[in-house]
């Protein structure tokens, strides 16, 4: 049976810790660190995430502005707003919610935000200093995962370690951060051979895939920590990750729920990365 990891109240803890260096900032400069966050177009899902990331802001002091754009909004547009934040010293940190209508091209937005700023870490600066592990900010889901790991108390330290999706934000990043910490990392993706064969391998297994009950109890071994990155809304409107929780919760020695596993980390990660950007930009 499984200890099951709480998202949930590990977020919590880490939003105090959070809402105490923010006071402290804010004492010590006279005003709070700042996030700007620019969502262009009204898709439901991304207006769901842009108003708890701005919710979230506010209980731990970081002052938030949202700026809503209308979906045709043209990426030139949109560069010379960014570019306004950049040289706005009042604002440390620049979010823009991703996706982007088709018109924009994302790879030319994250480009154009000031690395400094880059509170997503996604732009080539942030991503490149990832590599190097050399770095201020972290993407905020994988840095997420491995703050869940450390506060559980599960050492990465010569694990073998299976990571099954290789996206820019979550796959790549996750992989590195679990290398930095001398974990034995595979990546898994669309095309892997045999999937079940790593995955039974893995002591720590990450999945990021997107669909429900994809990890099933037959592809894992006894003892595995399961971390659930998934987000899959089911027809009955309930929210549910990639893997049969049931089922693996027997196997498992560690094992994330969803919701209240990752999800509540990767906007407690935003607020973090706000706050260092405030310290280092006074
Ligand atoms: N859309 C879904 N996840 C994210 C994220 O972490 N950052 C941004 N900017 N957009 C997203």
């Amino acid at each position: 049976m499984a200890m099951i990891i709480d998202g949930k109240a590990i977020s919590s803890q880490i939003r105090n810790e959070i809402a105490e260096e923010v006071a402290a900032f804010t004492a010590e400069h006279g005003f709070a660190p700042s996030l700007t966050v620019i969502i262009v177009g009204d898709d439901p899902a991304s207006q769901v995430y842009v108003r708890n990331k701005e919710k979230a802001c506010t209980q731990v002091g970081i002052k938030s502005e949202i700026i809503r754009l209308p979906a045709e909004t043209e990426e030139a547009e949109l560069l010379k707003i960014i570019d306004g934040l950049n040289k706005d010293k009042s604002i440390n940190g620049i979010l823009v919610q991703l996706p982007l209508p088709k018109q924009i091209n994302e790879k030319n937005i994250i480009a154009a935000i000031d690395p400094q700023k880059d509170v997503d870490a996604f732009s080539y600066e942030n991503t490149g200093r990832i590599m190097a592990g050399d770095f201020d900010f972290l993407p905020c889901t994988p840095a997420g995962v491995m703050e869940l790991l450390h506060r559980s108390g599960i050492s990465v330290c010569g694990k073998d370690c299976v990571v099954i999706g290789r996206s820019n934000i979550v796959g790549k990043p996750m992989a590195m951060l679990l290398m930095h910490e001398n974990g034995t990392v595979t990546v898994c993706h669309t095309k892997t051979k045999d999937l079940k064969s790593h995955t039974l391998r893995a002591d720590i297994l990450v999945s990021s895939v997107g669909k429900a009950n994809f990890i099933t109890a037959d592809m894992v071994k006894d003892g595995v920590v399961i971390i659930d990155v998934g987000i899959n809304h089911l027809h009955d409107g309930k929210l549910t990750g990639d893997v049969d929780f049931e089922g693996c919760f027997e196997k498992a020695s560690a094992i994330t729920p969803v919701p209240g596993g990752v999800g509540p980390m990767t906007v407690t990660m935003l607020l973090k990365n706000t706050l260092t950007a405030a310290k280092k930009q006074n």
